[in-house]
């Protein structure tokens, strides 16, 4: 009960924890018969028993809220309130535990509380909300019609063809101007992006020094970034040449075919004695330059994105997103003896979205 009867008939007196009372209802327009509102569950019996242990959570919500301040007060943490030889850590880790602990438990039986109070005493109604029709009245429409010829005869629009028209006129160049825009994006890279600056004897040089190699110069385990002679200075060419040579003991590589696209293309041994070999250094996914190799594995690593490619097994891709192995550099001794390329890359290098077109 909300509300307790005054002896001698005086006004209710209020329950604390109630609503108050709703006033006096002054409607006096007619409501259409509905069904009668449910209220109450179904089942009493169970409904009680629910409503003693939601009752039970939310003491313990209250008592665990009093533990919380308690602990916020009881609980020193600055080392200066410390008492002597007391650990400001220890003194931390102690009041954590105990503010989230309590915190923990009042959130926990609020939470469960109020599903069990849900659940087990509110009735189960079924809701529908009506939707009026999305469409306009016919009528409004018809509105809306009218008061659009009237503004285009007010504004002249309908009478004046020839205002109308040169307006029109006027509008053309705005809307062709996007694909005017277009040119500022600079010419169409044709086959640019097939080829490298790599061909047949040009020297590999190493990077920063600039000193070409024998294939003795290298020792089994190492890798090292290369780039054709001559083009140090040429920012472009460098974006697409550099490439990684890495030195294997005999025996440790394999050969595996090479598809451009569907497309077979080698199934040849590009390497120096079956020992010393050349890859792309741009990433196949979107063109990291590929800069780290591990010694055990044989991997190589791009660190943008972790793309790992098996060094041993024609850098197949065999970690992250790069959707095809790094592209191989053949090889060749030039007369002199030093490292030079065969060929250009058989594969377009870097993101594997310019092999399309
Ligand atoms: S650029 Fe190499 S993994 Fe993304």
């Amino acid at each position: 009960m909300s509300e307790i009867e005054e002896p001698g008939g005086t006004a209710p007196r209020r329950v604390i924890g109630t609503p108050s009372p709703a006033p006096a209802a002054v409607d006096t327009a007619e409501k259409p018969a509905g069904p009668a509102l449910v209220t109450d569950p179904p089942d009493k019996a169970r409904a009680s028993r629910a409503e003693r242990l939601v009752a039970a959570l939310f003491v313990l919500a209250f008592v665990a809220g009093c533990g919380f301040i308690a602990a916020y007060i009881g609980l020193e943490v600055g080392s200066s309130n410390l008492p002597a030889g007391a650990n400001a850590v220890d003194a931390a880790f102690r009041s954590n535990l105990a503010l989230g602990l309590a915190l923990s438990v009042v959130l926990l039986a609020l939470g469960t509380g109020s599903m069990i109070w849900v659940r087990h005493l509110t009735p189960n109604i079924e809701i529908a909300e009506e939707r009026h029709e999305l469409a306009s009245a016919p009528g409004d429409r018809a509105a809306f019609k009218a008061e659009f010829a009237d503004g285009a005869a007010i504004s002249q629009f309908t009478k004046r063809p020839l205002l109308r028209r040169t307006l029109l006129l006027a509008t053309v160049p705005l809307a062709l101007a996007p694909l005017v825009l277009l040119r500022d994006l600079g010419p169409l890279p044709g086959t640019s992006l097939r080829y490298t600056v790599w061909r047949k004897g040009l020297r590999a040089v190493t990077l920063g020094a600039l000193n070409p190699l024998r294939p003795g110069d290298f020792q089994p385990g190492s890798m090292i970034t290369m780039i054709p002679e001559g083009f140090q200075d040429d920012a472009d060419a460098l974006a697409k040449a550099g490439v990684i040579l890495i030195k294997f003991e005999p025996g440790q590589l394999n050969f595996p075919d090479r598809y451009n696209g569907s497309t077979l293309i080698a199934s040849m041994n590009w390497s120096i004695d079956n020992s010393l070999i050349a890859y792309s250094k741009i990433c196949t996914h979107v063109g990291c330059p590929v800069a780290l190799y591990e010694q055990t594995t044989h991997h190589i690593l791009c660190p943008c994105h972790q793309s790992t490619f098996d060094a041993t097994n024609g850098a197949w891709v065999i970690f992250g997103p790069a959707a095809r192995p790094l592209p191989q550099l053949p090889l060749m001794v030039d007369s002199d003896g030093y490292l030079a390329a065969a060929s250009d890359f058989p594969q377009p290098v870097g993101p594997s979205f310019w092999e399309r077109g």
